[in-house]
C-alpha cells in the first residue's frame, strides 16, 4: 500500500499496477463478470495521457453516420452537452457487476486498465483497442495539476485542504511507479507490445502526434475502426469538422465542460473543467527542474530500451 499524496488516497498494488481501493474493487469485479463482444472497441489511456480527448474523437468518428448527416451536426452533437466521459461508458466505473445496460448502437468503451489486467474476454474475442500514449513528463505535470483539483469527501479541493505532498515528493512517487494506474511506463509498454504483436487489433497513438496532425489521426482512427471516410464525407469536410468539434479550444470552452457537474470516482469528485487545463505538448518545461527532466528521461531510456518506442512525435 502507498499513499497517493496529491489526492490523499491510498493506492493498492494489483497485478503490478497501483489503484485506489474503489477502482481496484471494480477492476476485480469486471475481470470476473464483464463479457466483451468481438465488435467492442476499447479506448484506453493512462490517467492524464489524453483519455478525455480520445473518447471525444472516438465518439465523434463512430457516431458520425447518424450525428453528422445533417448540416446542423455541430449544434446537436451530444459532445456539446456532455463531457466525453458521459457519452462513452467507462469500464471500471460503469460496469461493476455488469449493471449498466449498454447502448446497443455504440460499440465504444473506455478504460484506464493496463493491457494485462483487461478482462479475459476483451483479449480472447479480439476486440479492437485504441491507446493514447503521452510523453511521461507532460503526463506527470498534468497528473499533478489534476489531483490538486480533486474534491475530497469533506467537499474541499485537495489543494485547499493542503493534503498534498510537495510537487517533488509526488514526482518521486510517479518515477517509482507509484501513481494512480502506474507504473506509467509499464502501462505504455504493455499496449505498445500488444500493438506490435496485433497491429490490426491494437492501434497505438501518441498525444503529441495527434496534436501535431489531428486530421491525419482522425482519418487513421476511422480506418482502424473500419469506418473510413467516404469521398462524399471528405467533400463535406466531415473529418475536419470532427477535428474542430473535438479541439481543446472548442471542448474546453463549452458550458458543460466549464461549469459541468462533478464526476464521481469512488469517494472523490472532480469538476469537468479539471479535464481541460492547457491541452498542449511540452508544458513540462514550465514545471520540471533540470534534474527532474534528467531523472525522467533516464527512466524512459532504461524502460524503453529494446522496445523501439520513442516518446513524443517522431514525424
Ligand atoms: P494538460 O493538463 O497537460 O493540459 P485525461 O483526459 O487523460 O485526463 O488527460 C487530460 C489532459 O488532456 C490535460 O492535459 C487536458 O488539458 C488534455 N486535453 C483534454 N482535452 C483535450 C483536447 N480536446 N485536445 C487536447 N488535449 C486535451
Amino acid at each position: 500500500r502507498v499513499k497517493c499524496l496529491s489526492c490523499s488516497t491510498e493506492l493498492y498494488q494489483y497485478q503490478g499496477f497501483w489503484y485506489p481501493l474503489d477502482i481496484l474493487e471494480s477492476l476485480i469485479s469486471i475481470q470476473e463478470n464483464f463479457k466483451a463482444k468481438p465488435t467492442d472497441i476499447f479506448l484506453c489511456a493512462s490517467p492524464k495521457a489524453g483519455f478525455t480527448w480520445l473518447k471525444a474523437l472516438g465518439f465523434a468518428i463512430e457516431t458520425r453516420r447518424t450525428r453528422f448527416d445533417n448540416d446542423d451536426d455541430l449544434s446537436t452533437n451530444p459532445l456539446l452537452k456532455k463531457l466525453s466521459h458521459d457519452v462513452v461508458p467507462w469500464l471500471e466505473l460503469d460496469f461493476t457487476n455488469n449493471i449498466k445496460s449498454r447502448d446497443p448502437k455504440l460499440p465504444l468503451l473506455a478504460t484506464h486498465l493496463p493491457y494485462t489486467s483487461l478482462p479475459e474476454s476483451v483479449i480472447s474475442s479480439g476486440c479492437k483497442i485504441i491507446y493514447m500514449c503521452r510523453e511521461p513528463k507532460d503526463t506527470f505535470v498534468s497528473y499533478w495539476h489534476f489531483f490538486q483539483r480533486i474534491i475530497l469527501p469533506n467537499n474541499k479541493y485537495s489543494k485547499e485542504a493542503q493534503v498534498s505532498a510537495s510537487f517533488e515528493k509526488e514526482f518521486e512517487l510517479f518515477c517509482e511507479g507509484k501513481s494512480v494506474g502506474g507504473p506509467y511506463w509499464d502501462h505504455v509498454l504493455g499496449l505498445w507490445r500488444a500493438s506490435i504483436e496485433k497491429p490490426g487489433t491494437v492501434l497505438f497513438l501518441k498525444y503529441e502526434e495527434v496534436k501535431g496532425n489531428t486530421l491525419f489521426s482522425v482519418r487513421k482512427l476511422a480506418e482502424f475502426i473500419g469506418k473510413p471516410f467516404s469521398d462524399k464525407e471528405e467533400m463535406e469536410r466531415v473529418p475536419q469538422r470532427i477535428v474542430e468539434l473535438c479541439s481543446f479550444e472548442n471542448l474546453s470552452n463549452l458550458k458543460v465542460n466549464k461549469e459541468g457537474k462533478r464526476l464521481s470516482v469512488g469517494p472523490l469528485e472532480i469538476d469537468h473543467s479539471a479535464f481541460f487545463r492547457k491541452g498542449m505538448s511540452g508544458d513540462w518545461k514550465n514545471h520540471l527542474a533540470d534534474e527532474m527532466k534528467e531523472t525522467m528521461d533516464q527512466i524512459s531510456k532504461e524502460k524503453l530500451l529494446g522496445s523501439n518506442l520513442v516518446f513524443g512525435s517522431t514525424t
